[in-house]
């Protein structure tokens, strides 16, 4: 029988030590100026992020249909199951670079935890939640 504390349990596998952030990306999220027949701006981010990210290993590009924060796009955050993961509104397609430099910041840091002071204007402005870590421990 396995436990919360048994290294081997399916219910409490270890933190990725070393695994890339995920960048995740609402591929549904359109702003004002997009064409009703052409890719929203959410895809075209996606498209510019992961082109930006071809060949690094420590970036990971996940599209997904909606973070419901629809009325801020064009949505974006940063996970790691052991690190606080971070939701941000307010990109647009030209943003890719910027946000895969703060992605590198919150890679390097041990709990997701950038500094305000190190964190771009736009991460500032944009912040829309931080989720504590899968594993966080419980206060009560
Ligand atoms: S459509 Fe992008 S967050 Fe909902």
């Amino acid at each position: 029988m396995s436990s919360a504390s048994d290294p081997a349990s399916p219910s409490t596998p270890a933190p990725l030590a070393d695994a890339p952030v995920t960048v995740l990306v609402c591929t549904s999220c359109r702003r004002d100026g997009d064409a009703e027949d052409g890719p929203r701006a959410g895809a075209r981010l996606h498209e510019a992020l992961s082109a930006a990210a071809q060949g690094r290993d420590d970036v990971r590009i996940v599209g997904v249909e909606c973070l419901s924060v629809c009325k801020r796009p064009v949505t974006v955050g940063f996970a790691d199951p052991a690190k606080w993961t971070y939701v941000y509104g307010e990109f647009d397609d030209t943003a890719a670079a910027e946000i895969l430099a703060t992605a590198a910041l919150y890679g390097a840091t041990e709990d997701g935890l950038v500094p305000w002071k190190q964190r771009p204007t736009a991460f500032k402005k944009g912040v829309v939640a931080r989720i504590p870590p899968f594993f966080a421990e419980i206060r009560r």
